[in-house]
């Protein structure tokens, strides 16, 4: 997520946002940029890459000026480039912007102004914006940014500074967070407190629809339209830790926690569901080359791998094409079968795991269409595939993958529709399947509203050594992936499985020490799986069943038994597995181990 830093008081501006970005990077970014009013204009100074590129640009020549805005940008539309960074300027140059969001008409408005002569230098929807309110600027930075917002559509937080208005600073908040910091006789605005603790713990939260305009002798909210707003002054009670994870007591739970925003982001603009299919211009490929496609390799690792898994039964359930699914690390060394009628998908939420990189170099030398589901804009893997999905699940900082894996599985969902409807799925079938996609981020927001209840759960199994995870059918990989989440972070060993496969061996584990998580959502194999658990039953083994209705037959069986909403069965995975990363997370945060960055493991294996 972008970090957003303003200034305007006695001191000199720059340092002080440069400090303030320093604290923002916490959130993830790949450029930065700060811009000064310092008397005779508006000096922007910006740079790809981390802090310490904008720090080098700027050695020894900070500008002077004591009103500025700072921004740290995590790419969504257009590369991490340095022409992309924010803060951007109007066509005049006096007047830069800084944004944290998505424009959604950018496009239509960058049309009209170029009409008008406007010149653009970026690809992104920010700079459209600044363009904007210069078209309307007419002596008032306030008013022309009202103006300008009240013909946006699209989420945003942002900052305004002008040369034409030395001191002031125009903010705006809508679905983005902003706050203005006041200190004595100095004003800050900022995406988060973080940035502001070192100067006050005073701070203003803007709400959707507000405006704050601040100056070196004060600041003012209001709405877009004039009304003047009175607003509270809270007092930050937090430290910078907290801050930093959004109040969450561990990144990995802020993660888990993200999953409605983030499915909701990875789904945004992709649905067209008058058509019943979907929109993933993205892969570069026409329907006439989707519709030739004759087999499908989908490589990875870990928890992508596992997504990939839920990808082959989408894809083949629904268009009717053989897929493989393989460990990046072995596709790479051995001799696969892939020429030009496969298509192969590489799933990485870093974009930079050696193996899948590997692997995707190996399937275009044979002459492969790639693709990519990645999370990292302009990461490694993006930037060699043919073409692919981005996640934007924003940034991932705990070591074990959770907001990302619903993320690839909705991204395989698209992928799957739209073939899908270009073979044999009805319009009928594709809009369903578009109406339980677009239901499920509210459902799952329904699971973790009951993390309590996972959490109860997890203080029964703190001391087990070994636990297994059962499921079938779509639910085979969720029970993969629950077995790596408990594995990797609480260092209990477990082990996936699918459920008919006990009687060929694990069932030789079950005792009343061994937990057993069985997934069985009501599908088609839903009575077959209450038969695995009688077998459990039977031995002594302790039941955590998930469920769609915990009636009196999944009560007969259960020691435990968790409620997930009902979906289309291909869809469950992205519900079953939340109450999986939660219980993984408390067991975890029980046997005190370090949940963020759980020992051996990095956020991204960029070696072999
Ligand atoms: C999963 O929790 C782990 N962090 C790990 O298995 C991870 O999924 C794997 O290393 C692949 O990473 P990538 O998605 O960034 O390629």
């Amino acid at each position: 997520m972008c970090g957003i830093v303003g200034y305007t008081g006695p001191r000199q501006a720059a340092s002080l946002l440069i400090e303030g970005l320093r604290r923002l990077e916490y959130r993830g970014y790949d450029s930065a940029g700060i811009a000064v009013v310092n008397g005779r204009g508006l000096e922007v100074m910006k740079a790809a890459g981390k802090l310490s590129a904008l720090e080098q640009q700027l050695a020894g020549k900070l500008p002077q000026g004591t009103v500025g805005i700072g921004h740290t940008r995590w790419a969504t539309h257009g590369a991490p480039t340095t022409p992309n960074a924010h803060p951007h300027t109007d066509q005049s140059g006096d007047i830069a912007v800084i944004h944290n969001g998505i424009i959604e008409n950018a496009g239509a408005i960058r049309k009209m102004l170029e009409a008008r002569g406007h010149t653009f230098t970026s690809e992104t929807d920010t700079e459209v914006l600044v363009h904007l309110v210069g078209e309307l600027y007419d002596g008032s930075l306030e008013e022309a940014v009202a103006a300008a917002l009240r013909d946006v559509d699209g989420a945003y937080g942002l900052a305004f500074i002008s040369e034409r208005e030395p001191g002031v600073i125009v903010a705006a908040r809508k679905g983005s967070p902003l706050l203005v910091g006041v200190g004595e006789d100095e004003y800050f605005i900022a995406s988060d407190a973080s940035p502001l603790l070192e100067h006050t713990r005073s701070v203003v939260y803007l709400d959707d629809g507000e405006m704050a305009i601040l100056t070196p002798d004060g600041y003012r909210i209001r709405n877009l339209e004039t009304t003047q707003i009175d607003k509270p002054v809270n007092q930050i009670e937090w430290d910078l830790a907290t801050i930093e994870r959004g109040g969450y007591s561990h990144f990995m739970l802020k993660e888990i926690c993200e999953q409605r925003e983030s499915v909701t982001n990875t789904l945004r603009g992709h649905l067209l569901e008058e058509e019943g299919t979907s929109r993933v211009t993205g892969l570069n490929l026409s329907d006439e080359q989707l519709k030739r496609i004759e087999r499908i390799v989908i490589t990875a690792c870990g928890t992508s791998w596992h997504a990939g898994l839920i990808g082959e039964y989408m894809l083949e359930e629904m268009a009717r094409i053989p897929v493989e699914v393989e460990y990046a690390s072995e596709f790479r060394y051995r001799n696969p079968v892939v020429d030009e009628r496969t298509l192969v998908i590489a799933i990485s939420q870093s974009g930079e795991t050696a193996d899948t990189l590997a692997a995707v170099r190996e399937a275009k030398l044979r002459g492969a269409r790639t693709i990519g589901l990645v999370n990292v804009v302009g990461s490694t893997i993006a930037r060699e595939v043919d073409g692919g999905i981005y996640l934007h699940a924003g940034p991932e900082v705990g070591v074990a993958s959770t907001k990302a894996f619903t993320s690839q599985v909705a991204a395989l969902a698209l992928v799957s529709l739209r073939i899908a409807r270009l073979r044999n799925l009805s319009i009928l079938q594709g809009r369903d399947f578009i109406q339980h996609l677009q239901a499920l981020p509210d459902k799952i927001q329904q699971i973790l509203n009951r993390s309590d209840e996972i959490e109860q759960l997890a203080e029964r199994f703190v001391r087990a050594s070994n636990a297994l995870y059962l499921g079938r059918g779509v639910n085979f990989p969720v029970a993969l992936e629950g077995a790596l989440k408990l594995k990797e972070i609480s260092y209990i060993h477990a082990e996936g499985y699918p459920a008919a496969e006990m009687k060929h061996g694990p069932i030789a584990l079950i005792d009343e020490m061994m937990p057993v998580v069985f997934i069985a959502p009501k599908d088609a194999v839903y009575q077959k799986i209450l038969s695995n658990m009688e077998e459990v039953k039977a031995r002594g083994g302790k039941v955590i069943a998930l469920v769609n209705e915990c009636d009196a037959q999944v009560d007969r069986l259960a020691d435990a038994c968790i409620e997930i909403p009902e979906t289309h069965e291909l869809l469950s995975p992205m519900l079953t597995i939340i109450p999986l990363q939660l219980f993984s997370y408390y067991v975890a945060v029980r046997r005190g181990c370090n949940v963020d960055q759980p020992r051996n493991l990095a956020k991204s294996v960029t070696v072999e």
